[in-house]
C-alpha cells in the first residue's frame, strides 16, 4: 500500500482517534487564562508532556496533532516530543497554517493563510518527525455566508496545501470547519456544510491530490449554539451523515471530527450515534482538541500535585471517544468510571 494511504489508514485504526494538541500561542493562552495559570513557554510544555506520557492512553489515541513550538519541545528526561509519541506507537503530526485572516472585501469572512514557503517548512517538519499535517479553514453561517467566494478561495488554498504535504511524504488532514456559532437551524448548517464540502472535494480533484491519502476533519451539522430549540443527537447523527454521503467520496480514508466547543460528552454522543448507524464508506473518528483536554486542564490547574488526576481526566475521555467509535457508547459509562 502507498505510505500515505497506510499512515491515513493507522490514523483511523479501530478503537483510535486524534488529540489536536496543536493550540497556537493565542489559543493556548486563552486556556490557561480559563484556569489561571500564566502561558509561559515551561508550562505550555509541562501541559503538554502530560498529555503525551499518560499511561495506556496509547490505546485509545492513534496520532497528535503539534504546534511549531512543541514539535521543537522535549519532555524533563530531555526525549523530544515527536520521538516520545513515536516510542508509545502514536504518530506525530503538526499544525502547518498560519492561521485565518479576513478575506479581503467581504463583510467579516476568513480565508486562511501560509501557502508561502510551505514546501520547506514542511520538509523541515518531516526531518523534525512529522508523518501527518492539519490546515484549518473557517466559514461562519448567515445569510449571505458563507460566501461562494470564501468557499472557493478556502477551498483552492486547501487543496494547494493538501498536494504540497502529499508531495513531502505527510498525509494532509483538510479541516474546512463551519463555524456553529449563531442562532441558525440544523437545516442552514447543512447546506452551508454541503457547500463547502463540495467545493474543497472539486479542488482536491482538480489539484490531483490521492483522497485515499487524505483525511478530512469537518465539523459535525448542529444547530446554532444559540438557537432556541436545538437538534437532539440522533438528529445531528442523520443530519451529519446526510451530507457526507453526498459530499464526501468514499475514498477518503476516514473522517476524523473537530468538537468545536460542543461540550465533551456531546461530542461523544454525536460520534457514538453516526457509529451506530455504521457500517460507513469511511472511518468516522475524532480529533478533538476541547473534547479531549477540556477535563484535563482543569483537574491540572498548573500544579504539578495534580498531574495524575489531570492525566486520569484525559485517559478517560480518551477511552469514552475509543467506546463511540464502535457505537458502543452510553452515558452510564461516564459515571461508572467516576465511581472506580
Ligand atoms: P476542537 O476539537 O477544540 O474544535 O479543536 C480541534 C481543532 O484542531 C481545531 O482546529
Amino acid at each position: 500500500m502507498h505510505e500515505l494511504e497506510k499512515t491515513a489508514k493507522a490514523l483511523v485504526a479501530e478503537g483510535k482517534g486524534i488529540l489536536a494538541a496543536d493550540e497556537s500561542d493565542g489559543t493556548i493562552k486563552k486556556r490557561f487564562d480559563s484556569i489561571e495559570v500564566e502561558s509561559t513557554e515551561d508550562n505550555r510544555r509541562a501541559y503538554r508532556e502530560l498529555l503525551f506520557t499518560t499511561e495506556g492512553a496509547e490505546d485509545y489515541i492513534s496520532g497528535v496533532i503539534l504546534y511549531d513550538e512543541t514539535i521543537r519541545q522535549s519532555a524533563s528526561d530531555g526525549t523530544p516530543f515527536p520521538k516520545l509519541l513515536e516510542s508509545r506507537g502514536v504518530i506525530p503530526g503538526i499544525k502547518v497554517d498560519q492561521g485565518a485572516k479576513p478575506l479581503a472585501l467581504t463583510d467579516d469572512e476568513t480565508i486562511t493563510e501560509g501557502l508561502d514557503g510551505l514546501r520547506d517548512r514542511l520538509a523541515e517538519y518531516r526531518e523534525l518527525g512529522a508523518r501527518f499535517a492539519k490546515w484549518r479553514a473557517t466559514y461562519s453561517i448567515a445569510a449571505d455566508k458563507p460566501s461562494e467566494y470564501c468557499a472557493w478561495t478556502n477551498a483552492h488554498a486547501l487543496a494547494r496545501y493538501a498536494a504540497l504535504c502529499q508531495e513531502a511524504g505527510l498525509v494532509p488532514i483538510v479541516e474546512p470547519e463551519v463555524l456553529q456559532d449563531g442562532t441558525h437551524t440544523l437545516e442552514q448548517s447543512a447546506k452551508a456544510t454541503g457547500r463547502v464540502l463540495q467545493a474543497v472535494y472539486t479542488e482536491l480533484h482538480d489539484q490531483r491530490v490521492h483522497f485515499r491519502g487524505t483525511l478530512l476533519k469537518p465539523n459535525m451539522v448542529l444547530s446554532g449554539y444559540e438557537a432556541s430549540d436545538r437538534a437532539g443527537v440522533d438528529e445531528v447523527a442523520e443530519a451529519t451523515l446526510d451530507v457526507f454521503y453526498k459530499h464526501v467520496p468514499a475514498a477518503v480514508s476516514g473522517i476524523v471530527f473537530l468538537s468545536g466547543g460542543q461540550s465533551d460528552e456531546d461530542a461523544t454522543a454525536h460520534l457514538n450515534a453516526m457509529n451506530a448507524r455504521g457500517p460507513h464508506p469511511w472511518q468516522l473518528s475524532f480529533s478533538y482538541g476541547r473534547a479531549l483536554q477540556a477535563p484535563a486542564l482543569k483537574a491540572w490547574g498548573g500544579k504539578p500535585e495534580s498531574v495524575e488526576a489531570a492525566q486520569r481526566a484525559y485517559y478517560h475521555r480518551a477511552k469514552m471517544n475509543s467506546a463511540a467509535r464502535t457505537g458502543m457508547y452510553a452515558p452510564e459509562m461516564e459515571r461508572e468510571a467516576a465511581t472506580v
